[in-house]
């Protein structure tokens, strides 16, 4: 079986991949520092697939600890980077720990890799590099624009430093970036799914947990965008469809099917939803009224994007499968897991 190593294995993406890594034949290795993910992730993935995914704890930009990773676990075939911390608010109070975060554990990542000897590479990037775009769907083609926040800026520096380094005489590193743009819901099982720390920045955990009671009312960040019903647009794809689209970009590398050492994908659906749309399919979804208001704009909002996927269909021969109802049906189902423990 092929070793991957998934480093954030216990985060809300990560944990995903793994449990379809490991159903798909693979053999997953998870790192986390568990900084921005709970131990209840692993006992989830256990519940899912009857037995235990190695976990070394460890942080991904302590490089003699990772070194002593790869060469204890050996013959690892590929690594999926999704450790990182993710949220667009939380980078601008605290841009320097965003920065050491999330580009110091890729660089170090890549030095390791270059040591030990391992030359695949699935790295998690994010639609914010896009910034706001001129023109929708955006392609992989569509020029990245200066970030809105430091978290953007962060996923851009990565997407550059994978490109010098491949470009480096000595680069034997063959990579895929995937450009996620909204993972929503959670496994089908409801033992694996998202866990925000606190007050949840992202829309579906505020909206489950709104509807859960969890929360009074949902604000809505603003209702005069130059949109069709003037709510921000966005593209929310499955958790589990994103998890699926790493094994068909693993099995790409594996295969030496890329034709240049770097790839970039967009991974979406194709498709566009506004908030008030996620309000009414999810009060479809769940069978629950949500209370909301329309409150003021949120700084650093994208009034609207949304994947042009032809690559990701063409070349990577991916495509979404689940509906952004049984998607937010997904995230309910979870949400009501989690208040019965
Ligand atoms: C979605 C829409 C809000 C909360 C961010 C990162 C992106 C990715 C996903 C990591 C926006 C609106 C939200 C609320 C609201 N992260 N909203 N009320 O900002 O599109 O993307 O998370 O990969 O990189 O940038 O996601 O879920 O925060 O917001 O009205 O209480 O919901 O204004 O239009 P976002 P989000």
């Amino acid at each position: 079986m092929n070793k991957i190593l998934v480093t954030g294995g216990a985060g809300y993406i990560g944990s995903h991949t793994v449990v379809e890594l490991a159903q798909a034949g693979y053999e997953p290795i998870i790192i986390d520092n568990f900084s921005n993910s709970q131990e209840s992730a692993l006992g989830g993935i256990q519940a899912i697939l009857g037995r235990e995914v190695p976990c070394h704890r460890i942080d991904c930009g302590d490089l003699e600890a990772l070194r002593q990773v790869f060469k204890a676990e050996g013959n690892i075939a590929g690594v999926i980077h999704f450790a990182a911390f993710k949220a667009v608010g939380e980078s601008v109070q605290k841009p320097l720990a965003y920065f050491h975060n999330n580009v110091g554990s890729l660089i170090t990542l890549l030095q390791v890799m270059q040591e030990e000897g391992v030359e695949n590479l699935v790295f998690s990037s994010s639609c914010t590099v896009y910034g706001v775009p001129d023109h929708l769907p955006v392609t992989e083609a569509t020029p990245t624009k200066p970030a809105s926040s430091p978290y953007g800026r962060t996923k851009q520096m990565c997407e550059d430093i994978v490109h010098d380094a491949a470009g480096a005489p000595d680069n034997k590193v063959h990579t895929i970036l995937l450009r996620y743009f909204n993972p929503i819901g959670a496994h089908a099982s409801a033992k694996i799914g998202e866990l925000p720390l606190g007050v949840p920045n992202n829309l579906v955990p505020f909206i489950t947990q709104t509807a859960a009671g969890l929360r009074e009312k949902l604000t809505i960040f603003g209702n005069d965008y130059d949109t069709p019903d003037g709510t921000n647009v966005r593209d929310y794809i499955y958790v589990v469809d994103l998890a699926k689209a790493h094994i068909v970009a693993v099995q790409r590398l594996l295969d030496r099917k890329a034709s240049e050492a770097v790839e970039t994908f967009n991974v979406g659906t194709g498709h566009g939803n506004s908030v008030l749309e996620m309000v009414t399919t999810f009060e479809q979804a769940s069978g629950q009224k949500l209370n909301y208001v329309i409150g003021p704009r949120r700084v650093g909002d994208v009034p609207a994007i949304y994947a042009d996927v032809t690559k990701s269909t063409e070349v990577l021969e991916f495509r979404t499968t689940t509906s952004l109802l049984d998607a937010l049906a997904s995230a309910w189902k979870w949400q009501e897991a989690l208040s019965k423990k």
